[in-house]
């Protein structure tokens, strides 16, 4: 069995705890502004703008006004300090307490933020045309392209009600064994794409999805929440704001000549009401013949959930879920390094967290969220890998809102709430560890 298989053995084979012994500490958010002096837009703010805004706030971009010229931010002064004090633009939900930060990390700085505000407060002045500030590193960029795989035929989203979340075959074009090193998107009609993720499955199981994705004459098939089960690996997030990333030096995700590759669109209506276009998305891979170490993501959930063990009563604005596994149980008890992490829910969930329960009794905050957006999840590489010897757990701990003000807008207004459970149209609670394994 390759260490691939082990996702699977892992879902089918760890049941985690319902160990409410000892609570997770999460940590508080206590970050003050320092003090700037007085700024102007094109020597002090036009750069952080154009840097850390303009990906998503440009014409026919995903947000809903661009933000390219002075002009455009004139109209938005006091929205844009309003969101960027309150850390929701650009939107980047892990708390800045948790755990010793992520690469590729849009956040703003202290800094930045306060520049912003202190502009703001000045009344916006343009300052000289000539003196524009140095541009700012961007986040996110694939350093090379190996091979584009663009979808086989056009697709146009459903999202005239809500949101579409649509999964397509991908023809992997090569029959020897292959790792993926770094992985990017690129959205066909940007302003539809919410975010987009690559999956891998087993060969034998192509022919299921073959017929899935025949059961109606439009491209792909639907798949609400995205694909959890029944699949072998996942390469890979996306959503705007970057572009793509690579994976860490010397790691990389294994793909076998019959793999199936799957990518999963979350389509939204465009922000100005138009009807939706035709999209052809495509994905980029950074490849490599052989890496040091694998990429593997192994679930951290109670499997009892999956067989309707997850009851979210209906009018319920704080359900709370939590379960820990010993992810050395699945590696034959040997350590295991964390290079990432993922948390996985719903329209209806509000707050998580995944960390580290230290055989010792300590605790490791991997990722907390504390205002979960299941529209803005992502991918969260750590800065500094952490390693789990046998008898450390893994935690994971998954709030949620199932009152009417969480619920998913349908037609403009929030649906009805129900009783709910495990399901794709329904709610789920996953951490991913994204996890080295030695070749
Ligand atoms: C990843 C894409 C993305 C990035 C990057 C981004 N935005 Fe946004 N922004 C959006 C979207 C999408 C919306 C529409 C509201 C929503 O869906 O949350 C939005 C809405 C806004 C709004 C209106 C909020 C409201 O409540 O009406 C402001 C103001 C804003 N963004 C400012 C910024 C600023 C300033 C930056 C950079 C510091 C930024 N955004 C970066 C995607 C982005």
């Amino acid at each position: 069995m390759g260490p691939r298989s082990t996702l699977i053995l892992a879902l089918l084979t760890l049941s985690g705890c319902q160990c409410g012994t000892v609570p997770f500490e999460r940590c508080e958010e206590d970050e003050a502004l320092p003090t700037v002096d007085a700024v102007v837009w094109h020597r002090h703010v036009r750069p952080i703008i154009e840097a850390r805004c303009t990906r998503c706030h440009q014409e026919g971009g995903l947000a809903p006004f661009a933000l390219t010229a002075f002009s455009d931010v004139k109209e938005h002064l006091a929205g844009i300090q309003h969101t960027v004090v309150a850390r929701l633009m650009p939107p980047f939900m892990p708390a800045r307490c948790c755990g010793k930060g992520y690469r590729d990390d849009p956040s703003l700085t202290p800094a930045q933020i306060a520049t912003i505000a202190r502009w703001v407060d000045d009344g916006a002045p343009e300052g000289d045309p000539a003196d524009v500030g140095p541009a700012l590193p961007l986040v996110g960029e694939l350093p090379r392209v190996d091979e584009t795989l663009i979808m086989s035929e056009p697709y146009l989203p459903d999202v005239d009600s809500h949101d579409d979340t649509r999964c397509f075959l991908l023809d992997w074009p090569f029959s020897q064994q292959k790792f993926v090193v770094g992985f990017g998107v690129t959205p066909g009609v940007r302003e539809q794409v919410h975010h987009a993720l690559v999956v891998l499955a087993p060969g034998y199981a192509r022919d299921g999805f073959r017929d899935l994705d025949d059961d109606d004459d439009k491209a792909g098939w639907s798949c609400p929440g995205g694909l959890v089960l029944g699949i072998d690996d996942y390469v890979g997030g996306w959503s705007p704001g970057w572009e793509g990333a690579a994976t860490p030096p010397g790691t990389g995700h294994q793909v076998d000549g019959d793999d199936v590759v799957i990518l999963t669109v979350h389509y939204t209506r465009p922000h100005d009401g138009s009807a939706a276009l035709p999209d052809q998305t495509s994905v980029d891979f950074m490849l490599a013949d052989d890496v040091g170490s694998t990429l593997t993501a192994v679930p951290v959930i109670n499997s009892a959930w999956v067989f309707g063990g997850l009851p979210i009563p209906k009018d319920n604005p704080s359900v709370l879920f939590d379960a820990e596994l010993d992810p050395t149980d699945s590696n034959w008890g040997q350590p295991v390094e964390v290079v990432g992490v993922n948390l996985h829910m719903h329209e209806r969930g509000s707050s998580g967290v995944l960390g580290i329960k230290r055989q010792d009794g300590s605790q490791e905050c991997l990722v907390q969220i504390d205002a979960y957006d299941h529209a803005w999840q992502g991918d969260y590489v750590l800065q500094e890998p952490v390693t789990l010897q046998h008898g450390d757990h893994a935690y994971v701990e998954c709030e949620f809102d199932n009152s009417l003000a969480h619920q998913r807008i349908v037609d403009g207004a929030p649906e009805e709430p129900r009783d709910l459970n495990w399901g794709e149209e329904q709610e789920m609670c996953v951490g991913y560890l994204t996890v080295k394994r030695p070749r």
